[in-house]
């Protein structure tokens, strides 16, 4: 199995410091693909969506050979499938993000918790009703820790 690299995603978190979840209060901060050119042609249609799907390559990550990773916030053990953990057997990211703007090869995106440099594998569109799911639940997730998760999100200090 071979996968190719279509481009480059730019984020501020250099240093390979990104945080857990995208932040929403991203002001005068700049996240960006950089589109290989041969792969321009691809773009037309893409700017009439709203949302899209980053599909791209954890190329910091760690090997994974345990199937249970504990949270960065507690030390239950949860089943790797039903986490994010960027560790993982393929080390593959995935994102939804707002499309905001292209220029020539640069799509630029509302922010995402990928490291400056990350190497993009795919672009899909996300689709109002085909890809809401309006009864999702936070499942293993606890309360007090999804709500302790927003605060991180936010950007609130707490
Ligand atoms: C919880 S993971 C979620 C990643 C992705 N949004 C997903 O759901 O597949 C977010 C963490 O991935 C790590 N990360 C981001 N870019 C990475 C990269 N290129 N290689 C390895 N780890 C990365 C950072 O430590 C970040 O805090």
């Amino acid at each position: 199995m071979e996968l190719k690299s279509i481009g480059t995603i730019h984020t501020p978190y250099k240093n390979n410091d990104a945080p857990f979840q995208p932040p929403q209060n991203t002001e005068g901060k700049e996240f960006f693909i950089e589109l290989d050119e041969k792969y321009l042609e691809g773009l037309k249609d893409l700017e009439t969506l709203k949302y899209i799907y980053l599909l791209y390559y954890l190329d910091q990550s760690q090997e994974q050979t345990d199937l249970t990773v504990k949270t960065p916030w507690s030390n239950k053990e949860i089943g790797l499938f039903a986490t994010r953990s960027p560790n993982r057997i393929n080390s593959i990211g995935l994102s939804v993000v707002e499309l905001l703007k292209i220029e020539a090869n640069r799509i630029y995106i509302s922010s995402l918790d990928a490291f400056d440099g990350t190497p993009l594998l795919d672009i899909k569109p996300y689709m109002k009703d085909l890809d809401t799911k309006a009864d999702a639940n936070h499942g293993w997730l606890e309360e007090e820790d999804f709500k302790h998760l927003q605060l991180h999100i936010d950007g609130e200090a707490h």
